[in-house]
């Protein structure tokens, strides 16, 4: 028995982590008893609101977190450190084989940072990934995390060769996006779960939908005055849904941009299901996510990418997306084109979550260097 301590705490990680749990309870179907896997999920709080967190659990079927360390808000080294010391406690008592972690945030780091410092194996989901713009909270998340891990799981070439480039080449494995296999685990359910359509009154291809919620935007207020005027602007052609992130609104009071939202469809932020079904529907979506850039893609819809750069540089590349920044005119331009891209073969057939988990089997029970 392998015991394996998964790490999450914000709601991409909760979408990454589903159909991982689900490998998992796959794999032990068929392993042999000393070969089954033990999961333990910890939750470090980071996001704590019941539809930015528990919604996830409930709908994608992830086993309950055994742990919930409650730590959120403050500065980046303060909730760091808070994460810290308090999962070093959980590793002293479960002592795992290995610890997961997903993406770039502060509870990626901490997580990466408490199993290293006890010499425990860390696997890296969503490994090499780089934005090359030092700024970004999560850029340092990432950059630390790789240098710490273990196993580097990768979803893109490029990521592969990210790493090589920082002299990271043993144990990188070119997986494919645990993300695409999560879109695959809801796109049935989201057809059954379409009522958000209905219940907003928006009809296919009729709308255009925004995200919105990275620092570097929200906490600029000429950036974020920017990009709401021009989703004010695209409100003039069709309806604009905005599911609004908890930091998002915060901002918008705090700088007093209400004026520019009053035209705009904004809700609180909606479920994974829902969010696919709203996705699969619209005409365009406009988004500063990592996720759901390249869930666009997924579901066949052209993106606009309201960032200067971008860690899924595939995406462009093959036209589905276009980096249009902040700005109004940018966005406005991008917002006509509505050409689609070629397909992005990288990102595997949506069996990146077992190609890990048997991997990882491997690795461990051979205990291979
Ligand atoms: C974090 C990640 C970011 C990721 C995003 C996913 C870091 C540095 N950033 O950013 O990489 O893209 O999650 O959504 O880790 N809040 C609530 N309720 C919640 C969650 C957050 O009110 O359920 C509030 C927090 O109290 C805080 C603000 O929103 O005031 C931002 O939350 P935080 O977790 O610090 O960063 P995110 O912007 O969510
Ligand atoms: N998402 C969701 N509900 C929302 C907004 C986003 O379920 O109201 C999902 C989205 O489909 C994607 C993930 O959250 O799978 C992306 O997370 P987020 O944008 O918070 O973080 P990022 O991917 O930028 O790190």
């Amino acid at each position: 028995m392998i015991k394996i301590l998964t790490i999450v705490g914000a709601r991409p990680q909760f979408i990454k982590a589903a159909p991982v749990s689900r490998a998992i309870i796959e794999h032990n179907k068929t392993a042999t008893e000393d070969h089954q896997l033990q999961e333990i999920i910890l939750h470090s709080g980071q996001h704590f609101d019941k539809n930015m967190s528990e919604v996830f659990f409930n709908e994608l079927n992830i086993p309950a977190p055994q742990y919930n360390l409650g730590i959120q808000g403050g500065s980046h080294g303060s909730m760091t450190g808070r994460m810290l010391e308090k999962i070093e406690a959980v590793l002293l008592k479960e002592t795992p084989d290995l610890v997961i972690v997903y993406g770039d945030t502060n509870t990626t780091l901490a997580g990466a940072l408490a199993a290293s410092k006890m010499n425990i194996k860390i696997a890296h989901i969503e490994a090499g990934l780089r934005s090359w713009n030092r700024q970004m909270p999560e850029e340092i998340n990432r950059i630390l995390t790789d240098h710490l891990s273990y196993i580097l799981f990768c979803p893109t070439f490029q990521a592969v060769e990210n790493l090589k480039k920082e002299g990271i080449q043993k144990n990188v494995i070119h997986s494919g996006d645990v993300m695409f296999d999560a879109a695959l685990l809801a796109a049935d359910l989201a057809d059954k779960h379409n009522s958000i359509l209905k219940t907003t009154g928006l009809q296919p291809r009729e709308y255009f939908l925004a995200t919105l919620h990275r620092a570097e935007n929200t906490d600029n207020e000429t950036r974020l005055r920017s990009i709401l005027s021009a989703l004010n602007k695209l409100s003039l052609q069709k309806p604009v849904v905005l599911p609004v992130h908890p930091r998002t609104i915060k901002k918008i009071k705090a700088f007093g941009l209400e004026s520019l939202t009053a035209n705009l469809k904004m809700m609180a932020p909606v479920s994974f299901l829902e969010m696919v079904a709203l996705e699969k529907s619209a005409a365009i979506i406009l988004t500063d996510s990592g996720g759901v850039q390249k869930e666009a893609y997924f579901h066949g819809i052209p993106c606009i990418t309201l960032r200067d750069e971008t860690e899924w540089i595939e995406t462009v590349e093959t036209g589905w997306n276009t980096l249009a920044g902040c700005d109004v005119n940018q966005i406005l331009e991008a917002s006509k084109k509505r050409s689609q891209g070629t397909p992005i073969h990288e990102y595997g057939t949506g069996t990146a979550s077992r190609k890990i988990i048997k991997i990882l089997n491997a690795k461990l029970f051979l205990s291979e260097p």
